[in-house]
């Protein structure tokens, strides 16, 4: 992947010299939390990066003290959801250096889901810039507590303050910054999943691949019944046939059976995931066939019944790789790998942060110092 530099920023308007800076008032500084207790997107620093789009041009770009917006109630994206958003990190480096992976790909698909939701795309280098130039001026808020990063969530919503259902002329992009701990409470733990079979995310000619609220407004229900019941997520289903896994409420899903990495292909309701194919390409250069198919999930409790199913793991930004203990389809429970971290998820996960972090040498060109 190529590095992008701030010279090669702008559509020939925006430049990183364009962006205005608006100082937060010395009082008005926020303390630093404590980078043990940090949870998941619940803390954010002193600043955040703003541009609005109108007259048909991304203008206004600046870093501005973070903080709520003053929004028309008619704001489009309050009645008709159209937005689109992503998840990266950065990474603190043992030699204190900050690290970012494949953020390049994080703006490359934040603009492929701006044309499914009719959003004017995003020129990927001057994004890139302006969140470069935002995490410099808050480096001291990258946590450097073991794996803690900062979680950067760059994200487009649509503000004309207009009823009509159609594509809206104003938009505002914002960079927001929160330092962050494990996504799941418990950490590396296995996790417990429901696969969902009444409930559908997402299908094929809708908005599944896209990063955009709506999808995630969609599971709240479904993963609000699969908590009541003790477990951490839902396993998402194929609308028509509700059969083919999808993927898991925050993240991409893999299964390990007779020593190959299964992975639901990328069939147009699926997110796909900058970590999910990190791991495929991370699993294949270990020796690992990978195969991204149709995967049947009365099939697959058939397989896991006779043992043949070794190991499961979701993979996202968030989430990293999280092992999955247990599934749960209508009546039958299926225990995977006695409900214990498998090899090869440890091996991925150790591999993946290892780069992420800085720890091993990055083969693929994935990361890159801030
Ligand atoms: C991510 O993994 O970055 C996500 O966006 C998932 C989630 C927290 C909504």
């Amino acid at each position: 992947m190529a590095v992008t530099t701030e010279k090669s920023a702008g559509n020939g308007t925006l430049t990183a010299d364009s962006i205005e800076f608006i100082p937060v008032k010395p009082e008005q500084m926020k303390a630093k939390p404590d980078e043990n207790r940090l949870g998941f997107g619940k803390i954010f620093t002193d600043y955040m990066f703003v541009m609005d789009y109108e007259n048909g041009a991304w203008r206004n770009p600046r870093i501005q003290p973070y903080g709520p917006f003053m929004m028309d109630p008619a704001s489009s994206v309050l009645h008709y959801s159209q937005s689109v958003f992503e998840g990266l990190k950065a990474y603190r480096a043992a030699d204190g250096s900050i690290r970012l992976f494949r953020a390049r790909d994080n703006f490359e698909r934040m603009n492929r889901s701006c044309e499914r939701l009719c959003i004017p795309r995003l020129d990927v280098d001057f994004a890139l810039a302006a969140m470069k130039r935002l995490l410099r001026l808050e480096a001291e808020w990258v946590p450097s507590a073991p794996d803690t990063t900062m979680y950067i969530r760059p994200t487009i919503i649509a503000v004309d303050p207009f009823l009509g259902v159609h594509a809206a002329e104003r938009y505002t992009f914002y960079i927001i910054l929160s330092p962050s701990g494990a996504y799941f409470p418990d950490g590396m733990a296995p996790v417990r999943i429901y696969v969902e079979d009444e409930f559908v995310r997402a299908v094929r000619g809708g908005m599944g691949f896209a990063k955009t609220g709506g999808n995630y407004g969609a599971s709240i229900l479904a993963g609000a019944i699969a908590q009541e019941k003790g477990f951490t997520q839902v396993l998402w289903l194929e609308g028509v046939h509700r059969r083919y896994i999808e993927e898991v409420g925050s993240m991409n899903i893999f299964f390990k059976v007779h020593g190959e990495l299964w992975t639901p292909r990328l069939n147009g309701s699926i997110l796909p995931g900058i970590t999910r194919s990190s791991v495929i390409e991370l699993a294949t250069a270990m020796g690992v066939k990978v195969f991204e198919k149709d995967i049947d999930v009365y099939e697959l409790f058939d397989l896991g019944a006779r043992g043949e199913l070794e190991e499961a793991f979701g993979s996202g930004t968030a989430a990293v790789i999280s092992p999955v203990g247990m599934l749960r389809l209508q009546s039958r429970d299926l225990i995977i790998n006695n409900f214990q971290t498998g090899p090869l998820s440890q091996r991925l996960y150790d591999t993946l942060t290892g780069v992420q972090y800085g720890r091993l040498t990055d083969p693929f060109g994935w990361t890159e110092t801030l």
